[in-house]
């Protein structure tokens, strides 16, 4: 997507054809920085330190983490070592084991002389993949933006999302966002209520950066907003992503994602889950019981870190010294809740049938 005019993807292989570029996400909105990864480890403390973040591009950071790898090591002892390393950067986002399976798929049977073109070629295509997945969400997805708009003629259609769905979190385009840019470049009125997700505010520092530089009209609201929002009928849907679908379609997401399922369905709003098909675990049945729930350091709680008016960065503690705090970084909304999964294959319901239906090579392979 652009920024200041010019089209950027999340990540890419520079010119030299072996390092990658990234944004480094950790900087925004204050600052435009590049990041040049250039060795296993460098990707893998890129998804650790959150560099890079959102299920889709963690998995593509990790491809190319594994490339990496294989230009320092193609063994097989190489080969583990690096798939060891990267799985556990993260422990939510299932899209970081499909892109590490996908590649030791690829690589493992090939003569390891081979291996380090073998693994480019293929976390290229994972990239690729991850764009053409997400044009797709956004056909699927602006369906149902266009169907009310067509109730409300001439009217805006608000569209509540949580956390960064957007491009920064897959390589291009997003999920939660797809549908939304697309609905704004046909030229449907699309307003975005976007939630700022405390602790580390993706919502405010990314989405609204995204959608400002793409001229989506947009407003950051306080995570505690969406509720009153929706009581009042300011809210036509939510859009959300996920990091991971469990098969009997429980969703995992970002912290506050499940009470904003809980406000929706108390005031009849849609509530939508955008996802590419990497994202769904099929070897979790039950995702409020089985899926890990990261927990994050208590300063991301304590401290808030912005920009003083004359510029520089500043951290300041807004907890009392000695309270203790907790920083659970995603809960799991149950799929009763979910309206509908916008996926590359249509909106499907929310449960194993579905999801297996139009996934059935995934099922094969869980
Ligand atoms: O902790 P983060 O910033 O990696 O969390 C990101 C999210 O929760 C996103 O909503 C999710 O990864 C979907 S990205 C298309």
């Amino acid at each position: 997507m652009k920024v200041d005019g010019k089209h950027f993807r999340s990540i890419w292989r520079e010119r030299d054809g072996w390092s990658v570029g990234a944004i480094d996400q950790r900087r925004l909105p204050h600052e435009f920085v590049i990041a040049r990864l250039t060795s296993c480890e460098d990707a893998a403390v890129a998804i650790r330190d959150m560099l890079v973040r959102g299920a889709p591009l963690i998995g593509a950071t990790a491809a190319y983490g594994m490339a990496l790898a294989m230009r320092e090591d193609a063994s097989d002892a190489g080969l583990k070592r690096a798939y060891d390393t990267l799985v556990v950067a993260r422990p939510t986002a299932i899209n970081l084991k499909w892109a590490l399976d996908e590649m030791r798929t690829a690589l493992a049977p090939i003569d390891p002389l081979e291996r380090a073109e073998a693994a480019y070629a293929r976390a290229d295509e994972i990239v690729e993949q991850d764009v053409e997945i997400n044009r797709g969400i956004a056909g699927n997805g602006l369906a149902l933006i266009e169907a009310i708009a067509a109730k409300k003629p001439g009217e805006v259609v608000n569209v509540l999302t949580h956390c960064n769905a957007g491009w920064l979190a897959t390589v291009d385009w997003g999920t939660a966002t797809a549908p939304i840019y697309l609905a704004h470049e046909r030229g449907i009125k699309v307003h975005v209520w976007v939630d700022e997700t405390r602790p580390r505010n993706q919502g405010a520092s990314l989405t609204a950066w995204e959608l400002g530089h793409h001229g989506v009209p947009h407003t950051v609201i306080p995570d505690n907003t969406g509720g009153h929002l929706m009581q009042h009928g300011m809210v036509d849907l939510a859009i959300v992503g996920t990091d991971r679908v469990a098969a009997n379609g429980d969703v995992c997401n970002k912290i506050g994602t499940y009470l904003k399922a809980l406000a929706a369905h108390d005031n009849g709003v849609p509530f939508y889950v955008a996802l590419p098909s990497p994202t769904i675990d099929f070897a979790v049945s039950d995702g409020i019981r089985d899926i890990p729930i990261e927990q994050r350091s208590g300063a991301e709680v304590t401290d808030m870190t912005g920009r003083t008016a004359d510029g520089r960065l500043e951290t300041v503690r807004i907890v009392p010294e000695g309270s203790p705090v907790a920083n659970y970084a995603f809960d799991v909304t149950p799929a009763r809740l979910v309206t509908g999964l916008i996926t590359e294959r249509g909106v499907l319901k929310p449960d194993r049938a579905a999801l297996a239906a139009a996934f059935p090579e995934r099922i094969a392979a869980a």
